[in-house]
């Protein structure tokens, strides 16, 4: 089964921080090639190792959604290294069905992270990329794009979200 299925707002995975990859060892080859191709199925641009139930700190981005293999980005333990400057743009999850919210985030990001061979790699992001490897790497610190809200905002929709999930309709 490499789709995983992926998992929702209010799943204990996604609400904490993931642990640091220790060794690029079978399971997270397999992790990393599912989460891609979960990634490209569901189809999103982003997908974070919490998000298919894996407390990991692994990240998938894609902008091209699978049309262009050098577009694709694994990246293991990612962090920052530099963010500067403020962009607001509309953001969604898989995680958060349904939900579109401008959330603010830096313009420009230099994230450094290691690929699935072991070589450190550092990638200088604007834009959408910039946007996607933040909204990644809030994932594995156990955070939604929606903590990103207004109090007020934020109350509001985690109070539909849980509508919808006691509704069956959350899945
Ligand atoms: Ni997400």
């Amino acid at each position: 089964m490499p789709v995983r299925k992926i998992v929702t707002f209010g799943h204990p995975v996604l609400h904490r921080a993931a642990f640091p990859v220790r060794e690029i060892d079978d399971e997270i080859l397999d992790l990393a090639r599912d989460m891609v191709l979960t990634m490209h199925a569901a189809p999103g641009i982003g997908l974070a190792a919490p998000q298919v139930a894996a407390g990991k700190r692994l990240i998938t981005v894609d902008l091209s959604v699978g049309e262009k293999p050098d577009e694709l980005i694994v990246l293991i333990n990612p962090e920052f290294l530099e963010t500067d400057g403020e962009a607001i743009s509309e953001e969604g999850c898989l995680s958060v069905p349904g939900v579109h919210e401008n959330v603010k985030r830096p313009a420009r990001v230099l994230v450094k992270g290691i690929d699935l061979k072991g070589k450190e790699k550092v990638i200088e992001a604007r834009g959408i990329l910039a946007r996607v490897f933040c909204h990644e790497i809030d994932h594995i610190n156990g955070r939604l794009f929606i903590e990103h809200l207004s109090p007020l905002k934020k109350a509001l929709v985690k109070k539909n979200l849980k509508k919808t999930q006691e509704s069956g309709g959350g899945e």
